[in-house]
């Protein structure tokens, strides 16, 4: 939950003081609502935590909010207003960081498929960097730039072959995915040299291309910091070959993103301030022992600084309970049935993806009062179409929730929003800003009329 979010004396829901009832009288439902002061506190928090660490190894590091997981220009400005810069990956995203006013120098671009106005988007902006992520695009920036009579700052995105999911992570030597420059050796039809060093070869060929450095970005919702540790590793050796091969000086190396947040109570991603200094171990060790001096480091955070400052306000409709059978297991359980409820709200997966995308877990409480009643093992649906559409697999919920009660989901600050539909003509839910005890629209909920907005109707059958 963010901070501010507490049951108020009388059992409700509240966050800044402000009970649910009144944000859904107020703005309906479902609703996104999230704390501003929740949000600026984890983006400082995190780019003190990597300040403080990495401090003495090359000065502090640049936070680069990444803006995929949640954007939109009031957000966009407390990023700025909070000291971070931020990252984007489209010219709908540039777009927004234009009208929050961003100075493009805080700007970094990234993207495998970036259209030429795109490109000449970020030059216009004067972005700070482009992030390329293939010889095809570095070629492409180059050729623009070159016509403009500018130079562009680049940085290249490597697959380092480290892959990293929760508390896993995987090595392998060759990359086969769509993002970024392999750094394995055979990996283009140059022999012996893989596509990373031909894109360092060239970029530092072309008068129009000034290399900044490096980037890697491992996945996503990662809890421990090894995997950040072993990309750092690989990626500070292969600069230092590429600085003395080739005789240039690669000022920046960027981390990425994923670091984890708790969505249920089984989930233990490692704090900020712990992962950044087993990072800066790594960083300060390699750099000494490869005799180079540490680049500057950036990250690119997103779902650690958005997630839990937002939890998604739906309304309950139409409950039903089924028996559920569960067939004897291999270890000699018995055959049991058990009851589960079916709770349906009045959003979905149009507004949150993410369970039917990723199998993704949240959990949910009754918001709206607390109940005395016993705690009933309850499923979170949505109000779509569509037999997968489950907001909260599992969820024990009192046996008294009834249509009209209000829920809360946790943790839906990013790629929720950010990942919304129009799913069987629903209006995507706003977004909802909490501050010293005032809410107000940041992004507000589409209407009818939205929907309707750009089906041409029968004037043009
Ligand atoms: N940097 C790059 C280059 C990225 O591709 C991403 C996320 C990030 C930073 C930010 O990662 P974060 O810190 O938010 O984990 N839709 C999926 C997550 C997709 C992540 C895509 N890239 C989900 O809902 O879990």
């Amino acid at each position: 939950w963010a901070a501010g979010v507490e049951r108020n004396d009388g059992g409700e829901l509240a966050i800044d003081g402000i009970p649910v009832s009144e944000l859904k009288a107020q703005f309906g439902s479902p609703l996104f609502v999230m704390s501003e002061t929740d949000f600026r506190a984890r983006a400082r928090a995190f780019k003190d935590a990597f300040d403080a660490a990495f401090e003495d190894i090359c000065g502090g590091v640049d936070v680069y909010y990444a803006g995929k997981s949640f954007l939109c220009t009031a957000v966009a400005s407390w990023v700025a207003e909070e000291g971070l810069r931020l990252d984007t990956c489209s010219g709908g995203e540039l777009a927004v960081a234009a009208r929050a006013g961003i100075d493009g120098a805080n700007l970094g671009l990234h993207g495998n498929n970036k259209s030429d106005a795109e490109i000449n988007r970020a030059l216009d902006m004067k972005l700070g960097r482009i992030v390329v992520d293939s010889l095809d695009e570095l070629e492409r920036v180059a050729k623009i730039a070159s016509a403009r009579g500018e130079v562009a700052k680049v940085m290249l995105r490597l697959t380092p072959g480290v892959h990293a999911h929760t508390h896993e992570f995987i090595a392998t030597a060759h990359e086969d995915q769509k993002f970024g420059l392999s750094m394995a050796g055979d990996s283009t039809e140059e022999a012996g040299l893989s596509a990373a060093e031909e894109a360092v070869a060239a970029a530092t060929s072309y008068d129009s291309i000034e290399l900044l450095g490096l980037h890697c970005h491992i996945g996503s919702q990662i809890f421990e910091p090894e995997g950040f540790a072993l990309a750092a590793e690989k990626l500070l050796v292969f600069l230092a070959a590429m600085q003395s091969k080739y005789s240039i000086v690669l000022p920046e190396l960027d981390l990425g993103g994923g670091y984890g947040i708790a969505y249920t109570p089984v989930d233990t991603p490692r704090p900020a301030a712990e992962i950044a200094q087993a990072m800066a171990a790594v960083v300060r060790s390699s750099c000494a022992g490869l005799g180079i001096k540490a680049p500057r480091i950036s990250i690119e955070p997103g779902r650690a600084i958005v997630g839990s400052s937002t939890f998604t306000l739906y309304e309950t409709g139409t409950l039903k309970t089924v028996r559920v059978d569960a067939p004897a297991g291999a270890d000699g359980a018995e055959n049991v049935t058990f009851p589960r409820r079916y709770v349906s709200v009045d959003g979905g997966m149009s507004d949150n993806a993410r369970p039917v995308l990723y199998d993704a877990d949240y959990s949910a409480v009754l918001a709206s009062r607390t109940s005395l009643a016993e705690p009933q093992l309850s499923r979170v649906v949505g109000k779509h179409c569509e037999s997968g559409d489950i907001v909260v697999r599992d969820v024990y919920l009192p046996a008294d929730v009834a249509a009209g009660d209000l829920l809360a989901v946790p943790g839906t600050g990013a790629y929720c929003w950010a990942l919304s539909s129009n799913y069987n003509y629903l209006a995507r839910p706003g977004v909802v800003a909490v501050r010293g005890g005032t809410a107000r629209w940041i992004v507000r909920g589409e209407t009818e009329e939205d929907l309707l907005n750009r089906d041409m109707g029968v004037a043009n059958v």
